[in-house]
């Protein structure tokens, strides 16, 4: 079986910072038991977490390991999509022309602004797929030299955003998936604005670029109406 143990105990006790480690803490308990609930009533759940509890319960990982993976997944699956899409959404207000370009294969696509725009669908829209494999080719990993050691690949031109082999992102499919919606209706449907100085955004590689910015990079966005 393959576990991220290694990754959840390395990373989270140097750079998590209490407060978050406690909210952290509390949501994981509190998911655990709710599904413990639902599976006594015979509900069971088609997802990484069930699987995860069945491991524990097949007596292939203990509670703390349990929650350890739990706490792996909430980390490594969420600051990384959630910077991708504010490296995507800063990159579109940079390039006009890539946003309205991008806004005319959507509207094609889709022509009725207040229906959910189906992931089958923005799956096999070809500009939606380039912009956020440029984003992510632009800004997405380099890893830190003081945690991972030197880094093997320097050429930061290459694109492995999910790293590659055996220990690649294992929430790579979803996280592509998370991506195209979240962009796809962002972009169908509201107006945006940036609220900073486009040419200039400071960022930081760690796991994937972020922000350096102390107010974050602030966007109005306005409703589409037509
Ligand atoms: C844009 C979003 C994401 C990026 C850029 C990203 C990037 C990466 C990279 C580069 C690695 C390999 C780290 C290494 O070399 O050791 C990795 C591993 C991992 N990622 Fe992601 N990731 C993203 C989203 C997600 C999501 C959504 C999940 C889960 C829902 C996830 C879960 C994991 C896990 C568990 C590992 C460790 C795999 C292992 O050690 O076998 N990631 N990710």
């Amino acid at each position: 079986m393959k576990t991220v143990l290694p990754l959840g105990r390395g990373l989270f006790d140097k750079y998590i910072s209490a407060p978050a480690y406690k909210v952290q803490t509390d949501h994981i308990d509190h998911c655990l038991s709710t599904r413990r609930s639902l599976n006594e009533k015979k509900e069971t759940g088609a997802d990484i977490l069930q699987w995860t509890m069945d491991q524990g319960k097949a007596g292939n990982l203990d509670e703390k390991e349990v929650k350890s993976m739990a706490r792996t997944m909430l980390g490594a699956g969420s600051k990384t999509t959630a910077n991708s899409m504010t490296s995507a959404t800063a990159l579109l207000l940079q390039q006009p022309e890539t946003l309205a370009k991008l806004r005319k294969e959507l509207d094609e696509a889709f022509p009725h602004l207040s229906l959910p725009l189906p992931l089958e669908k923005l799956k096999r829209l070809p500009y939606l797929d380039a912009v956020l494999h440029e984003t992510m080719r632009l800004r997405a990993d380099n890893k830190e030299e003081g945690h991972w050691g030197k880094p093997v690949m320097l050429n930061k031109n290459a694109f492995m955003p999910f790293s590659l082999g055996t220990r690649d992102c294992i929430g790579k499919t979803f996280a592509w998936n998370e991506l195209r919606v979240v962009i796809g209706h962002i972009v169908r449907r509201f107006d945006l604005e940036a609220g900073f100085d486009v040419s200039e955004i400071e960022g930081a590689d760690f796991m994937t670029w972020q922000v350096k910015r102390p107010d974050g990079l602030p966007v109005k966005m306005r409703p589409r109406t037509t």
